[in-house]
Formats: structure tokens, sequence, C-alpha cells
């Protein structure tokens, strides 16, 4: 085999788009193993774990791993926000792209937000003063230079023409101030690519007003989580979303999505998010042509809008979209 790869299907609809996700990669070109492994509401049950040391060492051996989606287990630590941490996935990558017979607010949005997905706001750090409570943002040279970096290398190799770097540097003049130096530092090295920054503020103004002039966005944790839902709203439904969480060392693709208990055990729920998300990873391993053949396949089945899920207005199920992608993609 070529690849080795963990499989997590987790809760509720994960499973059933994973099944749908795996069943298209069967008629890849490309050789995959994979190993399945465990987190999650029903892990939590069975194993008392959330997310078992196994699953941690199985992803972190293998090429890359696939999530599906886990139901939060109140009280328990986070399987996805624990996997991230030990595979130091520093990278979250959010793409924004709008395809033809999808409700999207807008036509040919095509942009991709990089998150630094390590510290920031989230840094953990939080504890109860006499009157409230204080977050310790974290932002340090080296991590600003990793995710900069990450950016620019990734328009570099995408054929993308600007980074614009987002934050509020002029009230958060320390943390900010290192993070809006040190992307211009970066930026220096790339001279095939332009280089701009916008404030936060007015970036979630410009992502409503104007979003076609978005190429790759970098900014920090929060700033990146809420913009990249932002983003998710402007190309329309959850059941679309792909991410990537990337490290030096490893790489995790998941939907956006959440096991939406709402419809799970119904088979009707959307595989496009996991599929995108599987594209990223055929990606992230080097098999570009791969991965773009994936996507032209998913793209003609929802511009066809006749084999599609309830989200999207069609009547098929989970399992009937994915038969259809993956006989166009056999065919492509
Ligand atoms: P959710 O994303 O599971 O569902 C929100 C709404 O979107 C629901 O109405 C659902 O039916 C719909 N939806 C989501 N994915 C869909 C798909 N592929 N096709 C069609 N419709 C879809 O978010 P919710 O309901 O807030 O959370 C449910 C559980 O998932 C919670 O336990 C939450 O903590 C967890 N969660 C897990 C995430 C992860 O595993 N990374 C991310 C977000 C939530
Ligand atoms: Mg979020």
């Amino acid at each position: 085999f070529m690849y080795r790869l963990t499989v997590i299907p987790g809760d509720g609809i994960g499973p059933e788009v994973m099944e749908a996700a795996l069943y298209i990669l069967e008629v890849s070109e490309i050789d995959f193993s994979y190993e399945t492994a465990h987190a999650g509401n029903e892990c939590f049950k069975r194993t008392g774990s959330t997310i078992p040391d196994e699953t941690i060492s199985t992803s972190k051996k293998s090429d890359a791993t696939l999530f599906g989606a886990v139901t939060t287990v109140p009280g328990q630590k986070s399987g996805i926000i624990t996997l991230r941490k030990e595979l130091d996935l520093y990278v979250n990558l959010r793409p924004v792209k709008s395809y033809e017979g999808t409700p999207f607010l807008f036509e040919g949005l095509d942009f991709v937000i990089v998150r630094e997905n390590t510290e920031g706001l989230y840094s953990g750090v939080e504890k109860y003063t006499d009157d409230g409570a204080e977050a310790v943002r974290v932002v340090t040279r080296g991590a600003c230079e990793r995710i900069c970096k990450f950016a620019f290398e990734y328009a570099r190799k995408n054929m993308r023409k600007k980074v614009t770097a987002v934050h509020k540097a002029n009230v958060l003049k320390k943390t900010d101030g290192i993070f809006k130096d040190t992307f211009y530092e970066v930026a220096h090295e790339y001279n095939d690519i332009r280089s701009e920054d916008f404030y936060v503020d007015a970036t979630a103004m410009y992502l409503i007003t104007k979003p076609q002039n978005f190429d790759v966005m970098v900014t920090t944790n929060l700033f990146g989580d809420i913009l990249s839902d932002e983003g998710a709203g402007l190309v329309g439904g959850l059941g679309l979303i792909p991410s990537a969480n990337i490290g030096d060392k490893n790489g995790l693709f998941e939907p956006v999505h959440g096991s939406a208990p709402d419809i799970a055990g119904k088979g009707i729920a959307n595989p496009s998010a996991m599929i995108l998300s599987m594209c990223m990873m055929l990606k992230y391993l080097g098999e570009v042509e791969e991965s773009q053949k994936l996507e032209k396949a998913l793209t003609k089945v929802l511009r066809d809008g006749k084999v599609v899920t309830p989200d999207l207005g069609g009547v098929a199920s989970t399992m009937e979209m994915a038969e259809q992608v993956k006989t166009i993609f056999e065919g492509l």
C-alpha cells in the first residue's frame, strides 16, 4: 500500500458520511490501507475515554487521518482537540468555495482561511479573579512564523496570488503587533506573492461586501474560528464545508459539521463535506490529480442537482449520492 490511513468515524452521522467517502475511495487509482480507530461518545461509553491512547498512537503512525464527527461528552476532554494537540496540528485550513447548485450567497467564491490552531486566545490559560475571570492571549514569534510560512507556501503551491493577514494590532499592540510584524518578515521571502493586512473588524465586513477579493487569509486562533464560520455562511450549509488540520508530520481531515443527532440514523446526511475533506487529504498526500478528479466528480453531482441529499433540496440518501459521485469519479 502506498498510504496508511487512520479512519475515525465517530458518532451520529460521522460513520454514515465516512462510509460514503470510503466507498468512493475504493475506485481511486491510489492504494490505501486503513485502520479504524475510535473517539467520541460511543467510544466513551465502551472504553471510558473519548479518545483512547490507542487512537492517538494509530493516528501518529499513519500518513493521514480521516475524522468523521463526534458527539461532545459534557465534562470530558474533547477528542478532536486532544488529537490536534497530540499531533501538533498547528494549521487549521478552511476553504471557502461556492459550488454551483448549492445555496451559496456569492457566486464564484474561492479562497482559503489559514487559522493558527495552537495558541492565541485559545491558549487554555484562564482563571477566576476576585471580580470575574481572565484569559491569556498567547502569541509567540515561532508560532506566527510557522503559520505565516505555511500560508505563503500554500499560496505558492496552489497558484494563489495574495495573502491577507488579519489582526487587531491597533488595540492588541503587543500580541497582534508581533503577528503582523512576523507576517511581513515572512512575506519578504515571497516576492512572487502579494501581501496585505486588514483589521479583523473590517475583514468581517469585507467578507460580506466584497468576499471575491480574498485569496489566502492568515490569522490567529479566535479570529480564524469566527471568520471561518462566517466564510461557511457565505457558501451555504454545514453539509458542504471541509477542513484540514495540518502539522509538520501529520494531517487530519474532517468535515466542519458535528454528529447531527437530529438526522443521524436516517441515512440522509450530506456526504459532501466528508468527500471534500478527503479531497484535501489527497492533496496533502501529494495526490493532486486524484484530488482534483474527485472534486470534479462531486462538483458535477452538485451542479446536476438530481442525486443530492434533502439539505440540498434533493431526495437522495447519503449512499445514493456517494454512488453517483463514485461512478463519475471512476469514469474520469
Ligand atoms: P451539527 O453540525 O451536528 O448540526 C447542526 C445542523 O446542521 C443540524 O440541523 C444538522 O442536521 C445539520 N447538518 C450537519 N451536518 C450535516 C450534513 N452532513 N448533512 C445534512 N445536514 C447536516 O451541530 P450541533 O447540532 O450543534 O452538534 C451536534 C453534536 O456534534 C454536539 O454534540 C456537538 O458538540 C458535536 N460537534 C462535533 C464537531 C466535531 O466532531 N468536529 C463539530 C461540531 C459539533
Ligand atoms: Mg468553530
